[in-house]
C-alpha cells in the first residue's frame, strides 16, 4: 500500500493549541484585572492624600488670615509650627509670591512643588507632584493666598507635602502579590487546559481503537454514533458510510470472482466434453469441422463475456472516465432501430419511437451501448408478432428514455436482481439469454452519468426506464 506523504509540516498539536491559547487568555485577563486594581488603588491614595494636604493648607491659611502678615512674626511662626503637631510626616512652607520664604517647616525641600506648576486657591489632586529626596518619596501640592485676605501687599504661596513611602510600599507589596497570583492562576489554567484536552481526546482515541480493530473479514462492524460525543457524531456516521461502501465493494468483488468462475466453468466443460467425444473415435473431416464450428460458437460467447466483464470493470473503476459530448438521443435510437431492423423483422416485431428529447451531455458510445442492451433484450425476450415501444420524455431536470415490450411477468424478487451481474430471470430460457451482463452494464453506464435505471413489469408489459439528469456542459 502506498501512503502519500505531503511535503508539508504537521499542524501544531491540538493540546498545544488549546493550552497555549488558554494560557494567553488567562494571563491577559489577569493582567488587565491587575492594572485596573492598581490604578484604582493609586487613585484612591492620591485622593486621600489630596484631602489631607488640603486640610493642612487650610490650617496654614487660617493662621495667616488670623494673624495678618503685618502682625507679630514670631507668634505667626509659633502658630504655624504648631500645625505640624497633629499630622505625621507633613511638611509645609509659606513664601511670598516673589520668592522670599516666610516660614519653612522641617522636612524636605518643597521646591519641586512650585516648579512648573501654576498655583490656584485649592490643592487639586491632578496638580499634585511626586518626587524623591534623601531616599524618601513625597507627594505635595501648593496654593495661592490672595493678598487682601491676609492684609499683605502681595499674594503668598503655601506648599504642603507628605511622606508617601508607606503608601508606595503597600502598593509595591500589593503588586507583587498580584503578579504571583497571576502566575499561579495562569499555571493552574495551563494544567487544567492540558488535562481537559487529554480528557476531551479520550473518545477520539477510543474511536480510533475501534477503527483499528476492524479487519477485512469483519467489515460489518459499525461505530455507534450515539456513544460518541456530539462533536464526533458526524465523523462516526461518515465513517460508517465509508465502511458500508467498502463492505459493499468487497462483497461485490467476492461475488464477482465466484460468478466468473461459475460462468466460465460451463463453456469450458462443454468444450472439454465435445473435444473428448470428438477424439474418442476417428471422425470424418465434416464431423471435425462441425465440432470446431460448435467450439467457435462457445469461444465467441466466452470472448463476448470477457469483453463485457472488462468493460464493466473499467466503467466501475473510474466512472469519471467519460468522453462527454452533445448527444442526440433521438438520432441514436433511430440508428439502433436500423441496426436491429433485420433481427426484429425476423421475429415479426415492430419497433416504435414516440416523444422527443433535447440532446444530452453524455458519453455517446456508452449511452448507445446502454440503450442497445435494453433494446436487444426487449427484442430477444418478447414473443413474435409483438411490438417494442421506445418513448422519450423531456422535462426541466431529466431526460427519460422508456423501452417497453410485452412479455411474461417478471417477479418482484427477480426485478430487484435484474441489474446484478450474471443474473438471468428465467432459467428455462437460458438458451435464449446471454451471459446476464447486459443490464449490469446498463446500470453502471447510467450511474456513471449520474442517472438512474429501473425495471417494472405490469399488465404483461416489461418496462425499463432510464432517467438522465439534464447537465449543462458549462457545469
Ligand atoms: N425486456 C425483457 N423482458 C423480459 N425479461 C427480460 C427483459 N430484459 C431482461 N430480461 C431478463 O433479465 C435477465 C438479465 O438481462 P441481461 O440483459 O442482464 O442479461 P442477458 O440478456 O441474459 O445477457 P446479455 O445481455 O449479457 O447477453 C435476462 O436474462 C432476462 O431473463
Ligand atoms: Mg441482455
Amino acid at each position: 500500500m502506498e501512503i502519500k506523504v505531503a511535503n508539508k509540516r504537521r499542524p501544531i498539536s491540538l493540546a498545544w493549541r488549546v493550552t497555549v491559547l488558554v494560557g494567553i487568555a488567562t494571563t491577559l485577563v489577569f493582567l488587565t484585572f491587575n492594572w485596573i486594581i492598581v490604578r484604582s488603588l493609586e487613585h484612591h491614595f492620591a485622593e486621600q492624600d489630596a484631602g489631607e494636604l488640603q486640610a493642612v493648607a487650610n490650617a496654614v491659611v487660617k493662621t495667616m488670615q488670623a494673624q495678618g502678615m503685618q502682625g507679630n512674626k514670631e507668634v505667626m511662626t509659633q502658630q504655624l509650627a504648631a500645625i505640624a503637631v497633629g499630622h505625621h510626616g507633613i511638611s509645609y512652607s509659606v513664601l511670598k509670591r516673589s520668592g522670599t520664604p516666610v516660614y519653612v517647616s522641617s522636612g524636605p525641600d518643597l521646591g519641586p512643588v512650585f516648579a512648573g506648576k501654576k498655583s490656584s486657591t485649592h490643592i487639586r489632586e491632578e496638580r499634585l507632584v511626586i518626587w524623591s529626596a534623601d531616599g524618601k518619596s513625597y507627594r505635595g501640592g501648593s496654593l495661592e493666598v490672595p493678598a487682601d485676605t491676609i492684609q499683605a501687599g502681595e499674594p503668598y504661596l503655601v506648599a504642603v507635602a507628605m511622606d508617601i513611602d508607606f503608601h508606595l510600599n503597600f502598593l509595591d507589596m500589593f503588586k507583587r502579590i498580584l503578579w504571583w497570583a497571576t502566575l499561579l492562576v495562569a499555571l493552574i489554567a495551563l494544567v487544567v487546559a492540558w488535562f481537559a484536552v487529554q480528557w476531551g481526546h479520550r473518545p477520539i482515541r477510543k474511536v480510533s481503537k475501534d477503527i483499528r480493530a476492524i479487519r477485512s473479514s469483519q467489515l460489518d462492524v459499525r461505530l455507534s454514533p450515539t456513544d460518541v460525543p456530539i462533536e464526533l457524531e458526524e465523523l462516526a456516521v461518515s465513517f460508517n458510510d465509508m465502511i458500508g461502501r467498502i463492505e459493499d465493494g468487497f462483497r461485490k468483488l467476492a461475488n464477482f470472482s465466484a460468478d466468473i468462475a461459475h460462468e466460465l466453468r460451463t463453456p469450458v466443460t462443454n468444450l472439454t466434453t465435445q473435444t473428448q467425444v470428438a477424439l474418442s473415435q476417428v471422425r470424418t473431416a465434416d464431423e471435425y469441422r462441425e465440432v470446431l464450428y460448435s467450439n467457435l460458437e462457445e469461444f465467441d460467447r466466452m470472448s463476448l463475456m470477457i469483453s463485457d466483464m472488462l468493460f464493466l470493470a473499467q466503467t466501475e473503476n473510474d466512472p469519471r472516465n467519460l468522453r462527454l459530448s452533445n448527444t442526440d438521443v433521438t438520432a441514436l435510437i433511430q440508428g439502433l432501430f436500423d441496426y436491429f431492423g433485420v433481427l426484429a423483422e425476423d421475429a415479426s416485431i415492430t419497433l416504435t419511437l414516440t416523444g422527443k428529447a433535447k440532446p444530452i451531455w453524455a458519453d455517446r458510445e456508452m449511452i448507445l451501448r446502454a440503450i442497445s442492451n435494453i433494446l436487444s433484450n426487449a427484442i430477444r425476450y418478447s414473443s413474435p408478432g409483438s411490438s417494442v415501444i421506445v418513448s422519450l420524455i423531456q422535462d426541466e431536470k431529466y431526460t427519460s428514455i422508456t423501452i417497453e415490450n410485452p412479455g411474461d411477468q417478471i417477479s418482484e424478487v427477480d426485478l430487484s436482481k435484474l441489474f446484478d451481474r450474471f443474473f438471468r430471470a428465467d432459467p428455462s430460457r437460458q438458451r435464449k439469454s446471454g451471459a446476464g451482463l447486459g443490464l449490469a452494464i446498463v446500470k453502471s453506464i447510467i450511474e456513471a452519468h449520474g442517472g438512474t435505471v429501473k425495471a417494472t413489469s405490469q399488465n404483461g408489459w416489461n418496462k425499463f426506464q432510464i432517467n438522465l439528469p439534464v447537465i449543462h456542459p458549462a457545469n
